[in-house]
């Protein structure tokens, strides 16, 4: 039986792109042929409410199923305040570069990398002219980070409960660039994730 690969986007830190990047990450997944499953293990229930909207080309679960599930892949959308390491070994760590948002994220890196985990972070919603933002965001890049810059098309796409690859978007600023951003995080992971499958 083929492995299912397990990706969880944690950050303990309230509104730092899991949420975003979760769905956008699980659709990118889906334009690669791959059949992905985001579980929602958060209370509010954000990638939950995408899904009963009804325009998502995946599934999204709110608990963890008995039976193994028909994917290839999944996602797991953690929830803010839980500063447990999630137990998966690849991690998606989306962190916003403003100054007071940062401190999290190292802290809850540290954890994670103390237990061994294969970290990807992921620099979202940076603003480019504020030079504090700027200096961590290339420091982070510098280490290995993806950046994915601050843009609307995430707004646009969340008030309508659209990923950014729905055909819907299309028009949308910058739609493109986006969508190679989060496939290139997608590519980097299925690349971990393989690493974990040959140990
Ligand atoms: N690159 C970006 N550009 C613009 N807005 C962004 C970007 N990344 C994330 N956002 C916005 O930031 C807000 C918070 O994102 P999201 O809900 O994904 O965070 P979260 O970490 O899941 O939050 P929570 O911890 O509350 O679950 C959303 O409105 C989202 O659209
Ligand atoms: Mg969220």
């Amino acid at each position: 039986m083929k492995e299912i690969r397990l990706v969880s986007i944690w950050n303990p830190k309230g509104g730092q792109g899991k949420s975003m990047l979760a769905i956008n990450l699980a659709a990118a997944s889906v334009e690669l042929g791959l059949k992905p499953l985001l579980i929602c293990q958060d209370q509010q229930g954000t990638s939950m409410l995408y899904f009963k909207a009804g325009n998502l080309p995946f599934e999204v679960m709110d608990t963890i199923p008995i039976t193994r599930p028909n994917a290839d892949i999944i996602f797991f959308d953690h929830q803010a305040s839980e500063w447990s390491v999630p137990n998966n070994h690849t991690l998606v760590m989306p962190l916003k570069p403003a100054r007071d948002q940062y401190a999290t994220y190292i802290d809850a890196y540290k954890r994670a990398e103390a237990l061994g985990k294969q970290i990807i972070t992921i620099v979202t919603d940076g603003q480019e002219h504020r030079a504090s933002e700027k200096e961590t965001t290339e420091y982070l890049r510098g280490k290995g980070a993806f950046v994915i810059p601050s843009s609307g098309v995430f707004s646009r796409a969340a008030s309508q409960y659209l990923t950014v690859f729905d055909a819907k978007m299309n028009k949308a600023y910058k739609v493109r660039e986006r969508r190679v951003e989060i496939s290139k995080i997608l590519g980097a992971i299925l690349i971990e994730s393989n690493k974990e499958n040959k140990e």
